[in-house]
């Protein structure tokens, strides 16, 4: 069974593009405020058993803030693995209404500009640096000289990784996996979505774990949406989220659980990330690791999926708050 990690997508910065973010950080968006949040977060999550933490340039604080959390729990380098990523720079100046909230940059400067600021907070913290979001009708793999620069990680005890995202996460994965210098992969790890609603990426992700890349699966309960407080708000996610209710009903159990259950059921996965915004989250997260997810589960669930090119439309047209 895959185990938990925490991401910090929802932490490190005011806006996000979950459903309630504003009231999980009860508006408040003092820095010193919303480290201490993240603190408790985490703390919750050491004490659930969570080892594995994701965070990116772009989250505003988050690397700051997991930096700072490591360090005044005296929390060894190897006790719990870092991640984190580079490839978006973070624009909203600290506010939830920004016009731009991330710039995306793939270049080899801002790749070497990153991965400086990204050790200089984390150290030796920092296990696995990840390329965020590639995408199938990006060029990024091709770049040989970022490729090359990539596969010098290693050397510094850093392992390699990439976050896929859009409808192609399938074709990008593939091409992750022939990504070779001096004849070895570059890449150990690849983190992708599946939920419920958008399986797109099974079958490379199947393939990607038989290969031996680590699985990190990111975006469990579609940023929010399959929850139990997904009632109304969402014209196109709700009329689905509504059935999986039913289900979810009839096993006593919320949407969210069983979102994650499912996900923490797949064969491939090594990792499931959570982005519990509240330490009540953590703790409801931890009830699926318990439950017995079957196969009568699965299949009454495989149909309710999405075309992968509607969902990634719908996830586009999220509003941050
Ligand atoms: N391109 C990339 O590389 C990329 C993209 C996205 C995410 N990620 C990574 O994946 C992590 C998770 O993604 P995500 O947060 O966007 O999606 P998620 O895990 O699908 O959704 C998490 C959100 O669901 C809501 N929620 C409601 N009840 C919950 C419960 N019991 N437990 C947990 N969450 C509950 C919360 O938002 P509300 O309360 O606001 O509804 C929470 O922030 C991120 O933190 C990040 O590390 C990476």
């Amino acid at each position: 069974m895959p185990v938990l990690g925490l991401g910090l997508a929802a932490l490190g910065r005011p806006g996000y593009v979950t459903l309630n973010h504003a009231s999980d950080l009860g508006r408040r968006y003092d820095p010193v405020i919303m480290e201490l949040h993240a603190h408790h977060v985490l703390d919750a999550a050491f004490e659930a058993g969570i080892r594995y933490i994701d965070a990116a340039r772009s989250y505003g604080r988050a690397e700051d803030f997991v930096a700072s959390w490591l360090r005044t729990r005296a929390i060894e380098p190897g006790q719990v693995e870092v991640a984190s990523k580079w490839g978006y720079t973070y624009t909203a100046g600290w506010s939830t209404s920004a016009t731009q909230h991330e710039v995306k940059e793939h270049s080899l400067a801002a790749y070497l500009r990153q991965l400086h600021e990204s050790i200089e907070r984390l150290g030796p913290y920092l296990s696995l640096y990840q390329i965020h979001s590639v995408t199938a009708e990006g060029k990024t793999l091709e770049d040989d000289a970022l490729i090359d620069a990539i596969a010098g990680l290693r050397e510094r005890g850093i392992r390699a990784g990439l976050t896929v995202s859009g409808a192609g996460q399938d074709v990008a994965i593939r091409r992750s996996l022939e990504v070779r210098r001096d004849g070895e992969r570059v890449f150990d790890s690849v983190q992708a979505t599946w939920n419920l609603l958008e399986r797109g990426a099974e079958s490379a992700l199947e393939d990607a774990h038989g290969a031996g890349m680590k699985i990190v699966v990111k975006e469990s309960l579609a940023n929010g949406r399959l929850t139990q407080a997904n009632r109304d708000d969402d014209a196109f996610f709700s009329p689905v989220v509504a059935r999986i209710r039913e289900l979810a009903k009839s096993r006593g159990l919320t949407v969210e659980t069983l979102a994650l259950a499912a996900a923490l059921a797949r064969p491939w996965a090594d990792v499931v990330l959570t982005g519990a915004a509240t330490v009540g989250q953590i703790q409801s997260n931890v009830a699926a690791l318990e439950l017995a997810y079957d196969a009568e589960l699965e299949e009454k669930l495989r149909s309710v999926s999405i075309n992968s090119t509607e969902y990634w439309r719908a996830r586009s047209s999220f509003r941050w708050n």
